[in-house]
């Protein structure tokens, strides 16, 4: 059968107290509706429609990427009301699966076993609660079927002892729904169209209503304010860390530890110290080390690499063997070889370092190709960018760059060079020689200090 998922985004999510509309926060750095989005795409045969209404401009704008109708709900009269708005969308002879956009952790699982359950019937996900205030409430008759919905508002006070409720996800037959759909009124203590009177049309018209249950809770809380979006992050953050360790990263804290992105590749016996975070598409090898508050964004990271505290690495690769940090910076289109040294306080953009190099301590490289076996002393500095272009530093094999010294681009430093510290290069160097470009020292005898006047 066919499958049409529905997703419900229109609300405002007042709560929020925010510009943004509620589906636009973010729970690892990905979108409330992005992840009900893409865990749907993981039905497949799957024809998703989103209905959205507060802050339309906003969502379309910055969803636009996303594979779905955009269907729009003008004015938000409840969740019936809602649906109704897909109905001339909908086939006779597909399955309608409803979801809703701000409720981000449900999993594929589950809802694969809820469209199961509604070739026939109507299938309607349930949870019971400790706590059921505000959620509808599944009505049983003596028999334990359903009979029906009840909302919180429209309740009998024996009716609120309920505790198992509606999550508002369910799937039915197409053609089923958009008859239901059609009679829905507002008769009741919102004046809303609820979607929730389906299911007692269903009961009366002989529809099985099959209910099932979330292997967890977290799975159907929605999000409605900043707690719970702080609360479902950390429900998310836990599970990404379980899934590190069981593929054998040790976590000093997987409490703090927060994955913001794809895991593209990640081998074993990794070990990750407390408050780091990797962003985009995370690639790290076997015998990995990643000390504490380290940010890495879309970067590969290779076997028996060290990454020491406070690094924040970008849109880089990092060779095999490699040292990086403490406080290192490496920015999109660093490229390190094996066993490449990157040190304390050193930037290093668009540039490639070759095996065994090592700029250990305070340097800026920008724009360069730096061979093997080199050595940046302290303070070296590439003098890329004139205030409007950009020009490159190549430093060959085995050169030797004492410390403190400019290298102002486009300039080649030759093959096994050494270049004395303090110099400022703006010419080519000759290989095997070394090169002094400052002040010859002198000393004045007769100099005498400034001296202080007595008052
Ligand atoms: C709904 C259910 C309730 C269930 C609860 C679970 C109804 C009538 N009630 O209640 O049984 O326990 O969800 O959270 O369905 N939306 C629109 N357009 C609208 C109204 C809502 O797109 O006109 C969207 C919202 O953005 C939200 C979802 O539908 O994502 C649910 O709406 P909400 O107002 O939170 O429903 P509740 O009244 O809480
Ligand atoms: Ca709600």
């Amino acid at each position: 059968m066919k499958l049409t998922t529905i997703i419900l985004a229109a609300g405002k999510g007042t709560r929020m107290r925010s510009d943004k509309p509620k589906i636009l926060h973010c729970i690892a750095g990905k979108s409330l509706l992005e992840h009900v989005h893409s865990m749907s795409s993981g039905l497949g045969n799957n024809d998703i429609k989103i209905v959205y209404g507060h802050g339309g401009e906003q969502v379309r704008t910055n969803l636009k990427h996303l594979d779905a109708q955009w269907i729009e709900q003008t004015q938000q009269l409840g969740t019936g009301h809602a649906v109704q708005q897909v109905s001339e969308f909908l086939a006779d002879d597909t399955t309608v699966l409803i979801l809703y956009g701000d409720v981000p952790l449900l999993k594929l699982k589950t809802v694969q076993a809820l469209v199961e359950n509604a070739v026939d019937a109507l299938a309607l996900l349930t949870v019971t609660l400790e706590e059921p205030s505000g959620y509808g409430r599944i009505v049983r008759d003596e028999h334990q079927q359903v009979s029906k919905i009840v909302e919180q508002k429209d309740a009998t006070a024996e009716q609120l002892l309920i505790k198992e409720v509606n999550t508002g996800i369910m799937a039915v037959n197409g053609g089923l729904l958009k008859n239901w759909l059609a009679r829905l009124e507002n008769n009741n203590a919102q004046k809303e169209f609820y979607l929730t009177d389906v299911i007692a049309m269903a009961v009366n018209e002989g529809v099985k209503v099959i209910t099932s249950q979330p292997d967890n809770e977290d799975e159907v809380l929605g999000v409605n304010d900043r707690m719970q979006l702080a609360h479902l992050e950390r429900v998310f953050q836990a599970g990404q860390a379980r899934h590190f360790m069981v593929r054998g990263v040790t976590l000093m804290d997987p409490a703090r530890f927060d994955v913001r992105g794809e895991i593209e590749h990640l081998g074993y016996d990794i070990d990750i110290d407390v408050n780091v975070i990797l962003e985009g598409n995370i690639n790290i090898g076997n015998h990995v080390s990643i000390g504490a508050n380290t940010v890495i964004r879309n970067s590969v990271i290779a076997d028996h690499v060290t990454i020491l505290p406070n690094s924040i690495i970008e849109e880089a690769e990092i060779g095999q063997g490699c040292r990086v940090g403490p406080f290192a910076r490496l920015r999109p289109e660093a490229k390190l070889a094996e066993n490449v040294h990157v040190g304390n306080f050193v930037e290093i953009k668009k540039s490639t370092v070759a095996e065994g190099s090592k700029v250990n301590h305070l340097s800026y490289i920008g724009d360069s190709i730096i061979g093997s076996r080199v050595n940046i002393g302290a303070g070296t500095i590439t003098c890329n960018y004139d205030g409007v272009n950009k020009f490159q530093t190549i430093i060959e094999d085995d050169v030797f760059i004492g410390s403190n010294s400019q290298l102002v681009a486009p300039v080649t430093i030759g093959k096994n060079a050494t270049i004395g510290a303090g110099s400022t290069i703006t010419q080519n160097t000759p290989q095997d020689q070394l090169t002094l470009a400052r002040a010859r020292q002198i000393s004045i005898a007769t100099w005498q200090r400034p001296v202080k006047k007595e008052k």
